[in-house]
């Protein structure tokens, strides 16, 4: 990173990193919180959109599911999924799994599985403070790919090499095999939506790599809050899309470039928040919008004494598929290039110049 942006550090603008993306934002805002000084949009209701019409409602369910998933995505790039079929129950158990995660382990224990690249994704623990090299997020993080989970396709798996401990991969494993169930419905959707061809991409979506992270933010001291640093700061997710179950405790705020004022974005126990990242954003030709999100704390101050746990689950394609603008979009505004690339060259801007990986180079990964 450049002394300039250096010395800004978190006073810098996303604008300050616009190297580095690889699909157009035009919005501006501080990486970093300006308590009082922010807008908030308390008018716009991010859509809920049932999946039920999608499993149960024959032909003409898909449809209806998928023009309030496209238009919900197409304004603001967010939306909350009911109707998934997936057990509220299996979402308790693996936030109790985060919690033991964190609480029980030592940081020399987590610190051993210290996050690295792999491929395209940065895969592993990250300690407080160090999601990024510009983010002091107060959240400690644990990213898990495919490669760590002992799924049919994974035949050598080892549990030792990923998890801290016996008893974690076998829970999350069935989270993220009955999401992985969404990932073609979502996205037959949203290709349906944009005019073409529903299933494109449902080869290389099958057993395609994922990202499941787990977030720990801590309780926020006295401190912490006067220094202004909050729990993740306002960034666009890299991925096709993100499947966030609800967490218990509120924070996330969704940034509406119409009018550049944050909503916060609460949702119901059981649901899933989805939006799209910066992959779709590409391939959908900027109608799917990669939208600017952050997590602050929570507006009950008693819940500042609580651990605020979440465990999104980053859908991605593999290093060698190439992101292309989708038919049926208008002119491209945007080449073709390798997933590989496109993502370690936006990731540059968080874990170092020497993280982004050209094509010609990647041979050996
Ligand atoms: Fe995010």
């Amino acid at each position: 990173m450049n002394k300039d942006l250096q010395e800004k550090g978190i006073e810098a603008s996303n604008q300050d990193f616009s190297q580095f993306e690889q699909v157009n934002k035009l919005q501006s805002y501080q990486l970093t919180e300006h308590q009082g000084e922010e807008e908030f949009d308390t008018d716009y209701v991010i859509p809920t959109c049932d999946m039920e019409q999608y499993f149960n409602g024959g032909e003409a369910g898909r449809k209806a599911f998928s023009q309030q998933l496209g238009s919900a995505l197409e304004g603001i790039g967010f939306a909350i999924l009911t109707g998934h079929g997936i057990d509220q129950a299996l979402y308790v158990s693996c936030n109790e799994k985060v919690r033991q995660c964190f609480e029980t382990t030592s940081i020399e224990d987590r610190l051993a599985f210290e996050a690295q690249r792999h491929g395209s994704v940065n895969q592993g623990y990250f300690p407080v403070r160090k999601t990024t090299i510009i983010h002091p997020d107060l959240v400690e993080g644990w990213v898990f790919c495919r490669r760590a989970f002992g799924l049919a396709d994974n035949a050598d798996f080892d549990e030792s090499a990923f998890w801290p401990g016996v008893g974690y991969e076998p829970v999350f494993r069935q989270l993220v095999q009955a999401q992985e169930k969404l990932i073609l419905p979502v996205m037959q959707s949203m290709l349906r939506y944009l005019g073409c061809e529903p299933h494109l991409y449902d080869d290389r979506l099958t057993d395609t790599n994922f990202g499941f992270r787990l977030n720990y933010y801590p309780s926020v001291s006295a401190s912490d809050r006067a220094s202004g640093a909050g729990r993740m700061l306002g960034h666009e997710d890299v991925d096709l899309f993100t499947f966030l179950p609800a967490p218990d405790v509120d924070g996330l705020q969704v940034l509406n470039r119409n009018n550049m004022k944050w909503i916060r974005l609460n949702a119901p126990p059981g649901s899933i928040i989805l939006n799209t990242g910066d992959y779709m954003q590409r391939l959908s030709n900027d109608i799917f919008p990669s939208t600017t999100h952050r997590v602050s704390h929570p507006v009950n101050p008693e819940l500042l004494n609580r651990p605020r746990i979440s465990f999104p689950m980053a859908i991605y394609l593999w290093e060698d598929e190439i992101l292309e603008v989708v038919p049926g979009t208008g002119e491209p505004k945007y080449p073709p290039v390798s997933a590989l690339q496109f993502h370690t060259a936006i990731t540059s801007k968080y874990y170092g110049a020497d993280y982004a990986v050209d094509q010609q180079s990647s041979e050996n990964d």
